[in-house]
């Protein structure tokens, strides 16, 4: 449950690289009719979608169509933090302007895994992220031998604060970060609810050293399911998921949103 206002929830589906431009489609169709039966739409989390680079124009059309761009909205899982040039296989911020795309993924450790993506270059997009008005959502997280060694907090510190370098005051709103332990991203294993509210928090405060974080939205991500969304939702310093797997079917998806819903309205003081 968000404690601020502001804070409006948010369940964010990273699709990871899964799903055509068909599946794409069924999925959006199928998740706006299980929306619409939502009894009172005005309690919905937000909801955010990453589908793979070659759905992203389908995935906007659709939301479109159904006249769901502002309750379904669509990002990029990554991209280019430079303007343009010579950088085959990349795509730039202007290109998902150019698809009105809102939202765009900067940092997921498999990136950082696997495609060699330091706090540096995640700040770079970060920075070219709001340079081009796309809402950048940062994830960061430690490994299981990280936290092995008891790194987790000094590692958390040092990404956050690397990532947010160079931002202004007014961008601390508009930013989105997420807390994605390495260690339970695929792997069933979600993490503790007090621990990741524990590290949510440790988040906050550490962008509060820059700037006034009080209104950012901080998730978390890793192993999120419909079994274990209610306590998590129920922390106060975690104001949403990101989420892999259970993001790939949209009775799931929707189970999340629903869930998010009734737990963060029956936590809310009348
Ligand atoms: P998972 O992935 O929910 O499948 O663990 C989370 C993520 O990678 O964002």
């Amino acid at each position: 449950m968000t404690s601020s206002p502001s804070r409006v929830p948010l369940i964010a589906g990273n699709w990871k690289m899964f799903k055509t431009t068909g599946e794409t489609r069924d999925f959006l169709a199928t998740l706006h009719t299980s929306l619409s039966g939502f009894p009172n739409a005005n309690q919905l989390p937000q909801i955010a979608l990453f589908p793979p680079f070659t759905a992203l124009s389908t995935a906007m059309q659709v939301v479109d169509e159904l006249g769901a761009s502002q309750q379904i909205r669509i990002g990029a899982q990554n991209m280019e933090s430079r303007e343009n040039g010579a950088f085959t296989g990349e795509v730039s911020a202007r290109m998902l302007t150019d698809l009105s795309v809102p939202l765009i993924l900067v940092g997921h450790s498999e990136r950082r895994q696997y495609y060699s993506e330091t706090d540096e270059s995640v700040n770079q997009k970060t920075q070219a992220a709001l340079r081009h008005n796309l809402t950048p959502v940062v994830c960061v997280g430690e490994t299981l031998e990280q936290r092995e060694s008891g790194q987790t907090d000094e590692v958390i510190k040092t990404q956050v604060i690397t990532a947010v370098q160079g931002l202004a005051p007014t961008d601390f709103p508009l930013i989105v970060l997420a807390y994605e332990p390495v260690w339970a991203i695929g792997t069933g294993k979600v993490c503790e609810a007090d621990e990741a509210n524990r590290v949510c928090a440790l988040i906050r405060q550490t962008l509060n050293t820059q700037a006034n974080a009080d209104n950012t939205r901080v998730l978390y991500g890793g192993s999120v399911k419909p079994d274990n969304i209610e306590e998590l939702m129920k922390k106060p310093d975690i104001d949403g998921a990101l989420v892999g797997g259970a993001s790939l079917d949209p009775a799931s998806f929707y189970q999340l949103i629903e869930k998010t819903a009734q737990t963060v309205h029956a936590t809310v003081p009348a």
